[in-house]
């Protein structure tokens, strides 16, 4: 048995914990767009062929915003390719992922899922095969009324309004040489600042001017912390772009291998080595930001996060339509990891903007569907539907004594908390992982938001780390309802937290402190 105490103060704010957090991500890979959100002929599709039980899981996640055509497909994708009579589109290669590309659903169609599912777009343009007027053409598509010959054809092509897109990402992970197109730093950092420049003129955007509001720009990071270019990357792209950018993008998957020297310590790890990441990433922007005596400060758009096991292999066949694709069946271990991400981006909530969780539907996703047939949910479905519902507001700082393992990433926290404080709706989150093998009797103190009542409290444990929702046995890694804890003079609980373990415990305020 461990000991620890948690100690956290309403007025300690880290930061309001943008409802963008929870974004998520759909690529044109696999089975994700096919099979996965758009199967027309499926019992649960509506007229425009999306799945209606996808939706409705999504609706459970509470994600407010998803990016969209990619990831490494973005950069070889013509989105003119993607629009106008389906009759008329060309099937392509995707060299991104090796597959056939049908070219069924496109920025048309995604901007009525968006609508349909209601969640804000945020869309990508291909720096890698694409060309800044591509880009620009891109927005005028999207977000010109009309009167123009780009706009006319949106209009043509059944959307008279126009969609008025506010996120774009311009290109994807340009750091990588898997990435079509790869760029160096410096030639990705003059192009993506022409994109970026065209973009907002295409907008309206002048420098005294924004008929329809400003675009928010997310200028490709680095792809990974392990890269050698990290974080110089990330620093000459900034120095590029730092004005016309809103917001520095960021990816990172971890994954679990028995290969490694600790495999668990290694994996449980990760959360610490993201607070890290994004740490460095935090630095280089306030570097840039004094170099280039900018006012402004630029966020971080964490655009892609996840757990995927990427060494397993491939055994579909090359060139396939909607093949399955790195289609992880999450264990109970990656929900405790995937936990504690969650909680590091909410403690980073003051640099970190947008989280976009990859991806959302059947490739490295929460969500699992079948081919005419059902839906899982994933063992990584609950902490996301847990904390997205209910872990809103401000992030507070906490304190917590936790003792320290060893990990690849160096030491790391047993006791990995976020706690949030939503004073609109008089609510308290706390989101605790214990990563300990044994229990951790855990003293938690929430200082100054007035008297608590503990109105919900979860845990997550399994005896078998590797247990997985299947099909055949979908409620295999669930969270459990416990018994309510007495919260002892309104703000002191007193938790008997499992080895290896997830609680989640919402509270609500009962009388606000002056
Ligand atoms: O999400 C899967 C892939 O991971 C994305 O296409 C790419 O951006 C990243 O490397």
């Amino acid at each position: 048995m461990i000991k620890t105490k948690i100690f956290a103060d309403a007025n300690l704010v880290i930061g309001q914990a943008d409802k963008n957090l929870y974004g998520s991500f759909l690529e044109h890979i696999g089975r994700a767009i096919y099979e996965g959100i758009y199967e027309p002929g499926h019992p649960s599709a509506d007229e425009n062929g999306f799945r209606r039980d996808v939706i409705g899981l999504i609706h459970s996640l509470n994600v407010p915003i998803v990016r969209y055509p990619g990831g490494n497909f973005l950069s070889g994708y013509n989105w003119r390719d993607g629009i106008g009579p389906r009759e008329n589109r060309p099937v392509r290669l995707d060299l991104a992922w090796h597959t056939t590309e049908p070219n069924e659903f496109g920025t048309d169609e995604f901007m009525k899922w968006c609508r349909t599912v209601g969640v804000e777009p945020m869309m990508g343009v291909n720096m890698g095969t694409g060309t800044v007027k591509d880009a620009a053409e891109l927005v005028e598509y999207c977000n010109h009324a009309g009167g123009t010959a780009i706009s006319d054809l949106r209009r043509a092509n059944g959307a008279e309004e126009p969609y008025n897109v506010r996120y774009w990402c311009i290109g994807n992970e340009m750091d990588g040489p898997w990435q079509i197109g790869h760029l160096s730093a410096d030639e990705y950092g003059k192009k993506a600042l022409e994109a970026a420049k065209v973009m907002r003129w295409t907008n309206g955007e002048t420098d005294r001017e924004a008929p329809n509001g400003r675009l928010r720009l997310i200028v490709s990071g680095s792809s990974n912390h392990e890269m050698d270019t990290f974080p110089e990357w990330d620093r000459v792209v900034l120095e590029h772009t730092y004005d016309q950018v809103d917001y520095l993008s960021m990816h990172r998957y971890y994954e679990y291998s028995e290969d490694r020297k600790r495999p668990l310590e290694d994996f449980l790890g990760s959360a610490d080595d993201m607070n890290e990441y994004i740490n460095t990433l935090k630095a280089t922007i306030e570097y840039v930001r004094a170099k280039v005596r900018s006012r402004k400060r630029v966020g971080i758009s964490f655009d892609e996060w996840n757990i995927w096991t990427q060494a397993a292999p491939r055994t579909e066949p090359l060139w396939k339509r909607a093949p399955h694709l790195f289609e992880d069946v999450y264990t109970f271990r990656d929900a405790l990891v995937f936990a504690g991400l969650m909680n590091t981006l909410l403690n980073n909530c003051d640099a970190v903007g947008i989280g976009c969780l990859a991806q959302l539907v059947n490739v490295i996703a929460p969500i699992t569907t079948k081919k005419g047939g059902g839906t899982l949910k994933q063992a990584t479905f609950y902490p996301f539907e847990l904390l997205s519902n209910a872990a809103r507001g401000a992030t507070v700082r906490t304190f917590s004594d936790s003792a320290r393992f060893e990990s690849m990433f160096g030491p790391a926290r047993y006791i990995n908390e976020a706690v949030n404080y939503d004073r609109e709706k008089g609510t308290v989150c706390v989101s605790v992982c214990n990563y300990a093998q044994s229990d951790a009797e855990t003293e938690i103190e929430l200082r100054s938001f007035g008297a608590l009542k503990a109105e919900e409290y979860y845990e997550m444990t399994n005896a078998d780390l590797a247990a997985v929702n299947t099909f055949a046995s979908p409620d295999t890694v669930l969270p459990q309802k416990k018994d309510l804890p007495a919260v002892k003079d309104g703000s002191r609980v007193s938790l008997r937290l499992p080895a290896m373990s997830w609680s989640f415990l919402k509270f609500s305020v009962q009388k606000a402190k002056a």
